[in-house]
């Protein structure tokens, strides 16, 4: 029986999934690696380092397995990633991710002076900061040097792609979100690439999630202890993946996944977009297309919170202070900007904040208002949608944040929807291993996961949280030109 392997290369870990030929997961691998945060509001990681971790995860995950059963691999990636090659295909610096904001100005020329309504018209999208063509010209205007030696333009999860296959690939999920490819017509865009001065030949070549890229190089399959004859799909970046990984295709589902970033998902056969590109437009890795907001700091303040400030690694510990009758009446809010936000607000300047802390706080309270405040500003993305006229009812939800149970509640309570729970949180690294299962074939990667079970909202814990909210929305246009000052004394 074949076995393939599906990776979830994230911001804070890679990992790596072993499934049968009928889906069912064998072992489960994570290998940590460091985000490097050179200046403030800057968010790099080293591409060697990923490799280093796909080498050493997939020679523990294959151990004590029948090796020449290994099939196939896909890597669903962190999204937006600039990963640049020089002609002896040498790293020339690290990858700026997705979740820096340094591009603030080449942002506001791609949407000001360039335009949103052209880009629109080229891409489908507006600019963000962390999207990839800004950080092009960031590179152009800021590290001239290293924008000359480009040979190779690349996201994170095609560095893997291209050390295991030497094939210069990305999927048009993942491509959607660099702003240089023409979503609608699955094509490089041509007045982008102008834009960002740089030539078609420096870019991967665009293949459908599902398809086969290559098979292993003999150098890789040497350090991997696999057959070469394992092929790689070309895989997709991580909210697709989930989305595959959580049955989240064709028309009108919704994922929401927890993870680093927060995001919701909502798929659909054909491209759309929604009035003044308030969510991405997006390619699916199902050959279809989805609608997306993206939160920067999802389960990254929970992280944040016990790891940096109350210094604990045990959330479950934590959270179990949390009593039900404190759920809809925290007097403390969190507005859980750490690395600036994208959806709704798109500000990089904005950053976390605590508010309504009495002499009588206790961490309990701040870390509810911690999970809380996620669940407020997936929520916005939420509001975002219904008032483009999409109508979520329901949501399968994964991600590391999908493992607590008390998160789930507050999510469905906030939301006010129906959340199935499906038997893996592993989305992208679950769905990277079906679209390596389908062989090539798209047919095969419609799949139904087994879910576990539905979180249903209670009628009046929901009717708390909508006061809730309603105040919560209110923070953030009181504080935004606090930000801007705050802002001009670093
Ligand atoms: C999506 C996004 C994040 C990253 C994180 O637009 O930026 O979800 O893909 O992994």
């Amino acid at each position: 029986m074949p076995y393939y392997i599906g990776a979830d290369l994230g911001t804070s870990a890679l990992k790596l999934i072993l499934c049968d030929v009928n889906k069912n997961i064998v072992k489960i691998v994570t290998e940590e690696y460091d985000v490097y945060y050179p200046h403030h509001g800057w968010s790099e990681q080293n591409p060697v380092d990923w490799w280093n971790a796909f080498v050493s995860g997939v020679r523990k995950l294959i151990n004590g397995i029948d090796k020449e059963k290994v099939s196939g691999i896909a890597v669903a990636g962190q999204m937006h990633g600039l990963v640049i090659l020089d002609g002896e295909d040498k790293v020339i610096r690290p990858a700026i991710l997705w979740n820096d904001s340094r591009c603030s100005k080449e942002t506001d020329y791609l949407n000001n002076t360039v335009g949103k309504q052209n880009l629109s018209d080229f891409t489908a999208n507006i600019a963000f900061a962390g999207f990839t063509a800004p950080k092009i010209l960031w590179l152009q205007n800021n590290e001239k040097e290293n924008f000359e030696r480009i040979e190779k333009i690349m996201l994170p999860k095609d560095y893997i792609n291209y050390c295991l296959t030497g094939v210069h690939s990305t999927d048009y999920s993942d491509a959607s979100g660099t702003l240089l490819l023409d979503v609608k017509n699955r094509c490089w865009s041509q007045n982008m690439l102008e834009i960002c001065g740089i030539k078609e030949s420096r870019l991967p070549k665009l293949f459908e999630s599902y398809e086969k890229i290559g098979s292993l190089k003999c150098d890789a399959a040497e350090q991997l202890g696999l057959s070469k004859n394992v092929f790689v799909a070309a895989g997709a970046g991580d909210n697709a993946g989930a989305a595959i990984g959580t049955g989240t295709v064709g028309e009108g589902k919704c994922n929401i996944s927890v993870g680093t970033s927060g995001t919701v998902f909502i798929s659909s056969e054909k491209f759309s977009m929604v009035p003044n590109n308030a969510l991405h437009a997006f390619c699916h890795a199902d050959g279809g297309y989805h609608l997306m907001g993206c939160m920067l700091s999802a389960a990254s303040c929970n992280k944040w919170l016990c790891e940096e400030i109350f210094k604990t690694e045990d959330y479950s510990k934590e959270q179990s202070y949390i009593t039900d009758d404190m759920l809809g009446n925290n007097s403390v809010y969190f507005l859980p900007y750490l690395m600036g936000e994208r959806s709704p607000i798109n500000d990089t300047d904005a950053s976390g904040v605590f508010i309504g802390l009495r002499a009588d706080t206790k961490r309990s309270d701040m870390l509810l208002a911690v999970l809380e405040g996620v669940a407020f500003a997936i929520r916005d993305s939420m509001e975002t949608a219904k008032k483009s006229g999409i109508c979520i009812k329901r949501s399968t939800v994964c991600g590391g944040g999908a493992k607590s149970e008390l998160w789930l509640k507050i999510f469905a309570n906030v939301l006010n929807i129906e959340l199935d729970i499906p038997k893996t949180e592993q989305g992208p690294g679950y769905g990277a291993a079906i679209l390596a299962m389908a062989d090539g074939n798209k047919e095969k990667i419609i799949s139904e996961p087994e879910i576990i079970r539905s979180v249903k909202p209670d009628r009046e814990l929901s009717a708390l949280y909508e006061k809730r909210y309603n105040k919560f929305i209110k923070l953030y246009p009181n504080i935004k030109n606090l930000y801007q000052e705050l802002k001009e004394e670093i």
